[in-house]
């Protein structure tokens, strides 16, 4: 029998930290090449996978083909999981394999195994190097890359954390085959942020290319997460700390955040959220005359074909207003609000007013 072999190189994007540079990988099959990988970024020979009961599972056994470790380390995963406790755990497991300075950790799964792996690197022996090996979209288009890392306290999400680059992103669209329906679509909403602000031609992909890429053929999926991925790199190069650029990546993220808040994180996974926030900032530069009516309408019509996202019509402004009001982009007391003035260009808004953001809140259906 003959098979056919998609021969179709990787992708390289390289990002500069103040830490040093890195690059991510994004290809078919990837995880194959992890080994070899690690060694041409000079990591290793000393390395620890760090991952899900479910996703070592699903995908286990194609790192053990690779050879880029021997028995992982396991600790569940999802929000609930998110918290030092689970930081503690992996800490435990580094100090029983005797890591030291030149140990690498190989985080291995979505956004929540990331973050806490990379804080857990972050803060053994002051910081020893961390590889991510990203396997929702929304980690393999978002967290893997930038270095914040980081878990939640009981009173609030991500409220305990460090700023860790990795050392190495290696994102391998074929795992996301498993990936539930839902969570593959919360990645597409960040994937449609990335088009709305910075690279229309992903809206036109994602439109145009929707069954087979819900149908997760890495030929449609890779370039997707391709393009994401050399946005936020280049996004995060040029402003690290988020002192300014970053910011644009917050697009959706003040309403998306406040509902998220609202519902104490059970009814949205982060996506769905950012999925309304996005609408409410497009109808707030409509309001305000800074976004064409085209591209709401546009948006609108995009997220309205992913499918339908849970309901807010029970959810109180009130309740969202006072979430937006703690949240972290408030700086020095003005909530900073970015906006799209057109496909792949925004602005910053600093003077959003409550009058306003009730006005967004009820038109995107919550209740007074
Ligand atoms: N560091 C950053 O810059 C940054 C950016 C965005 C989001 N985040 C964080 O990311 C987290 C959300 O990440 P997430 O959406 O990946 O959620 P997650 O890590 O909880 O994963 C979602 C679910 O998918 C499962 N899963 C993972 N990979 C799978 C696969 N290939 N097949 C089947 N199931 C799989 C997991 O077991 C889990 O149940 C949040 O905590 C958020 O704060 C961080
Ligand atoms: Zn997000």
């Amino acid at each position: 029998m003959l098979f056919y072999e998609r021969s179709m190189p990787p992708t390289r994007i390289g990002v500069t930290a103040a830490a040093g540079p890195y690059s991510v990988v994004i290809g078919e099959n990837t995880i194959a090449t992890l080994g070899g990988e690690l060694d041409a970024s000079g990591l290793g020979p000393r390395r620890i996978l760090v991952s899900s009961p479910r996703v070592w599972e699903l995908h286990g056994a194609k790192f053990r083909k690779a050879g880029a470790a021997r028995t992982p380390v396991l600790v569940e995963d999802g929000e609930r999981a998110k918290t030092l406790a689970t930081v503690s755990r992996v800490h435990d497991a580094l100090v029983k394999a005797g890591a030291d300075r030149a140990t690498v950790v190989i985080a291995v799964g979505g956004g929540v195994i990331g973050d806490l792996v990379g804080f857990a690197a972050a803060t053994y022996l002051r910081g020893i190097r961390v590889v991510h090996v990203p396997t929702t979209l929304l980690a393999q288009v978002d967290s893997a890359i930038g270095g914040k890392t980081g878990v939640n306290h009981a009173l609030g999400k991500n409220l305990i954390g460090s700023f860790h680059p990795p050392s190495l992103v290696v994102a391998d669209p074929v795992v996301l085959g498993t990936l539930p329906r839902r969570e593959f679509r919360a990645g597409l909403y960040e994937v449609i942020k990335y088009g709305v602000i910075a690279e229309p031609s992903l809206l036109d992909l994602v439109r145009t290319a929707l069954p087979a890429i819900f149908a997760r053929e890495p030929e449609a999926v890779a370039p997707l997460v391709a393009a994401s991925c050399r946005i936020k790199a280049k996004v995060v190069t040029a402003d690290e700390r988020e002192s300014g650029l970053r910011r644009i990546l917050n697009f959706g993220h003040t309403v998306g955040h406040a509902l998220e808040a609202a519902t104490k994180y059970k009814r949205f996974r982060h996506g769905e959220a950012v999925g309304y926030g996005m609408l409410a900032a497009l109808w707030l530069g409509v309001a305000r005359g800074v976004t064409p009516q085209s591209l709401y309408e546009e948006i609108l019509d995009l997220i309205g074909h992913l499918g339908p996202l849970p309901p807010v019509s029970d959810i109180s402004s009130k309740d969202a207003l006072a979430a937006m009001g703690r949240d972290k982009k408030v700086v020095a007391g003005t909530l900073h609000f970015v906006a799209a003035t057109g496909r792949g260009a925004t602005t910053t808004l600093t003077d959003v007013s409550s009058k306003e953001l009730k006005a967004v809140l009820k038109k995107l259906g919550l209740r007074a």
